[in-house]
């Protein structure tokens, strides 16, 4: 693990700022990226102005450019686009977040006396020294399963709970739990159909694909050519128990 790989100071945008976080050595940062309180445990790809706030990165993750992950988990290999924002939210392993992606968005309390951020931004200097933070933006954590996909523009609200393997549609506004394996699209999201049947589905979610080791997905690689069926699953099922067994010996 490397510490504070940049000379730059807290307002150096054009070197970059990088605080209290663990950096795996492999991991690659590129230009003016700002990495505080965070953890990369494994290899991660940090694009230009990008910024990682209180968040852990598990490994093979890459953040698009000028995107934000803040207070956040992301699984491993799960990526974003451009300008991808993600606050306060979990997200499992092989999942893909489109450009301009939001995920988690933080809620004013409109029944205030303002919705303006002074309520609860530690920051701002309206707030006496001897007071706390009036109330938190974000009540509930968005989770995010594996194998998700999230079309470009999406917002999920903040608290909403994403199954394995659903699909969110370009510019869907998700306000309420999807399903594993469900598409929606629109705003509000919407059910339109399940990527495949519940036996499928059932399997999928048995079989954790997403948990296995690199070596074994490089391994079964070329099963996934093949049409989604039960008897595709058990294959994959098989060649990941005999490359177990093989290493075993
Ligand atoms: C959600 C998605 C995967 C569905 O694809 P599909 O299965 O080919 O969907 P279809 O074209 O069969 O559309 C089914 C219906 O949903 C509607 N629909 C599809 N995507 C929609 C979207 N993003 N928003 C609103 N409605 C949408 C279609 O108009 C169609 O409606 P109809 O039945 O009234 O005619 C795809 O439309 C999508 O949004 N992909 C994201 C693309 C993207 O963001 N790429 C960025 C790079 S990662």
């Amino acid at each position: 693990m490397r510490e504070q790989p940049f000379v730059g100071g807290e307002d150096d945008w054009e070197n970059g700022y990088c605080a209290r976080s663990e950096i795996s050595e492999e991991s690659r940062l590129f230009r003016a990226v700002r990495i505080v309180d965070s953890l990369m445990a494994g290899r991660a790809e940090i694009a230009d102005f990008a910024r990682v706030y209180g968040s852990s990165l598990f490994d093979s993750n890459r953040v698009g450019r000028a995107s934000l992950i803040y207070s956040s988990t992301l699984g491993r290999h799960t990526y974003t686009g451009n300008n991808t924002v993600v606050m306060h939210s979990d997200i499992g392993n092989f999942s893909s977040l489109s450009w301009n992606v939001t995920i988690g968005s933080a809620n004013h309390d409109y029944s205030r006396l303002t919705t303006h951020d002074f309520l609860y931004n530690e920051k701002l200097p309206l707030r006496p020294n001897s007071e706390k933070a009036i109330y938190d933006r974000f009540e509930k954590r968005t989770i995010i399963g594996h194998d998700v996909w999230v079309g470009a523009g999406a917002i999920v609200m903040n608290g909403v709970t994403v199954g394995n393997g659903a699909v969110i549609g370009a510019n869907a506004t998700v306000t309420k739990d999807v399903a594993p394996y469900a598409i929606v699209v629109g705003s509000p999201a919407r059910v339109i159909k399940s990527r495949f049947d519940i036996a499928i589905v059932t399997a999928l979610q048995d079989l954790e694909w997403w948990s296995f080791a690199d070596e074994v997905i490089r391994e079964i690689y070329p099963l996934m050519r093949s049409d989604v069926s039960l008897d595709l699953v058990r294959d994959i099922e098989r060649v990941k128990n005999e490359y177990t067994a093989n290493l075993r010996r």
